[in-house]
């Protein structure tokens, strides 16, 4: 079923899936904070100017709130460190009671390479926890965060079986996000729970954050074998 879906971040991440959404033929929209002429014409770290992605993929950009607006699900998947000021500009109005993958990965870049865990974030709690308690009504999926851009939207990048991972409180809305990662081409989904499991995803980033530097290659993931 085609939906609109709503995009918060306008970097790589965002692109990647938002590109590949609207190629399935969904209504897709790229949320960022100022969406003005200069703005939308500034190179994107590892993305493209949004002026020349919404030309190529028909997408189409516009605020943060107007994004929440239009989604009937929603990803947010702006910096870690800006995810709770995003949404909370977005509006939990806006938001409701709508599916929100949460892609973001609460890094800090302060200290330079390699980023480490934010602290607010990293005990106790995870940044899908702080999502989820932000957004009480909002059913938040925590997904996607563990792989690149590249490999979310095509499994098949990285060859043989390897799995995506999920959390969340709500049943439908995790089969729901299954259903799209399919489209993506994403045969094994882990199911890990409610939205507590969210700390074992984030707490992946240091060891795929390691194998990107030692192997100089993204195109890696896992696979829990029982
Ligand atoms: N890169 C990957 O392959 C990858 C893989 C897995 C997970 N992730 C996670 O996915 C997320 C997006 O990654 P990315 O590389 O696409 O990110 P990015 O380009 O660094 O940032 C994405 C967006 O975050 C927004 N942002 C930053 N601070 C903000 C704030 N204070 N308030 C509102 N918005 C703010 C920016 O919005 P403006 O445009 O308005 O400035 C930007 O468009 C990150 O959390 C990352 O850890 C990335």
């Amino acid at each position: 079923m085609n939906m609109k879906i709503g995009i918060l971040g306008g970097g790589m991440v965002a692109q990647a899936i938002g590109g590949k959404l609207q190629a399935l033929g969904h209504d897709v929209m790229i949320g960022i904070r100022n969406p003005d002429a200069g703005e939308l014409e500034k190179p994107r770290n590892g993305g493209k100017p949004l002026k020349e992605w919404a030309a190529t993929t028909g997408a189409k950009v516009g605020t943060l709130s107007a994004t929440a607006a239009h989604g009937e699900l929603l990803f947010n998947c702006t910096q870690g460190n800006g995810s709770i000021p995003a949404l909370k500009s977005a509006g939990a109005d806006a938001i409701g009671s709508k599916i929100l993958v949460d892609v973001a990965n609460p890094l800090d870049f302060s200290k330079g390479m390699p980023p480490s865990l934010l602290p607010e974030f990293a005990h106790g709690t995870s940044l899908g926890e702080e999502i989820q308690k932000l957004l009480p009504n909002a059913r938040v999926v925590k997904a996607f965060n563990t792989i690149a851009n590249a490999v979310m939207v095509d499994a098949s990048l990285v060859p043989g079986d390897h799995d995506l991972l999920i959390a969340g409180n709500d049943a439908a809305a995790k089969a729901e996000v299954s259903a799209l990662a399919k489209s993506f081409g994403w045969a094994s989904i882990v199911d890990l729970g409610d939205i507590v499991g969210a700390r074992s995803t984030e707490h992946l980033l240091p060891i795929w954050i390691r194998l990107w530097a030692t192997s100089g290659s993204a195109m890696h993931n896992i696979k829990i074998v029982r």
